[in-house]
């Protein structure tokens, strides 16, 4: 690696802001530039409730790993997996389902190369540099790794990426194409940002997503809910962030759509 800072990989531009990078930055992370911060504020100036959307995400992630390995899953396909922070997915399912496998895709060399610093040495856990589009490259890549068997359900995790596949290139084929490759009784997640809800300042500052290689797509709650064709929805079904599973100690607050962004979790049947 070589640039400014020793996690930089080479090549990286260091004036566009990266979406991985932005998140890394409301997160509370070391790991984004000038250029990702100045629009990580931009956006909080328009969105007080950004900062609370992003650490919302993290956690419903979280909460929703206890819950699948609890369900017995021991296959973790993190699809825009980011740049590792606290509480990883690895860290979370190996804790709950010790010998679970984990493996980490993402477009963003940042996410990537910092994925692979963390996870040096972690038995069943692997990296892999993909678009989510190209699923025919996560699977091969994936199985090539040794990490998981197809033939063995998996959970699928699409935590805050699919609103980043635009309408062109068909996210909701992409995520059949997905279903097709696991066995019944795998899982699907997904958390996406949607504009139900909300005041006419998010999207504007939706627009402002554009100026990352990523743009935000917002969609509503009844087309994210299709991407579930053929699985059974897990209760309480497809909601706000909060409204997923909250632990006891973390009460919803009375409006859980200022988060906005929907999560569900789906058992293929
Ligand atoms: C908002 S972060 C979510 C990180 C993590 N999944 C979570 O929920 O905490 C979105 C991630 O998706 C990645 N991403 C965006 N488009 C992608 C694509 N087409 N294929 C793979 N990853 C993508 C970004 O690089 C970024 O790391």
């Amino acid at each position: 690696m070589t640039g400014p800072n020793d996690w930089v990989p080479a090549g990286i531009d260091v004036n566009q802001p990266s979406a991985a990078r932005v998140y890394d930055y409301f997160l509370g992370g070391a790991h984004n530039f000038a250029v990702d911060r100045a629009l990580a504020e931009q956006i909080a100036a328009m969105t007080p409730n950004i900062g609370e959307t992003m650490r919302s995400n993290r956690v419903f992630l979280r909460r929703a790993v206890r819950y699948l390995a609890a369900q017995g899953v021991r296959q973790f396909l993190d699809i825009g997996s980011g740049i590792p922070t606290a509480g990883n997915v690895h860290e979370i399912a190996l804790e709950a389902a010790p010998g679970a496998t984990v493996v980490y895709v993402d477009i963003d060399p940042v996410a990537v190369e910092h994925s692979r610093a963390i996870l040096a040495g972690t038995q069943g856990t692997g990296v892999i540099c993909a678009d989510v589009r190209d699923v025919d490259r996560v699977l091969a890549e994936s199985e090539k790794l040794g990490l998981i068997d197809f033939d063995e359900p998996v959970a699928v995790l699409l935590a805050g990426v699919l609103h980043f596949v635009p309408d062109a290139d068909g996210p909701a084929s992409v995520v059949a194409a997905l279903r097709d490759a696991v066995t019944t009784g795998s899982y699907l997640l997904i958390s996406h940002a949607t504009a139900d809800g909300q005041p006419p300042e998010v999207i504007e500052a939706q627009r402002l997503s554009g100026r990352t290689a990523t743009e935000i797509v917002l969609r509503g709650g009844t087309e994210i809910a299709t991407y579930f064709e053929g699985f059974d929805l897990v209760e309480p079904g497809l909601v706000f962030i909060p409204r997923w599973r909250p632990d006891p100690e973390d009460p919803v607050d009375e409006h859980p759509e200022r988060v906005g962004a929907y999560a569900g979790v789906g058992r293929k049947n």
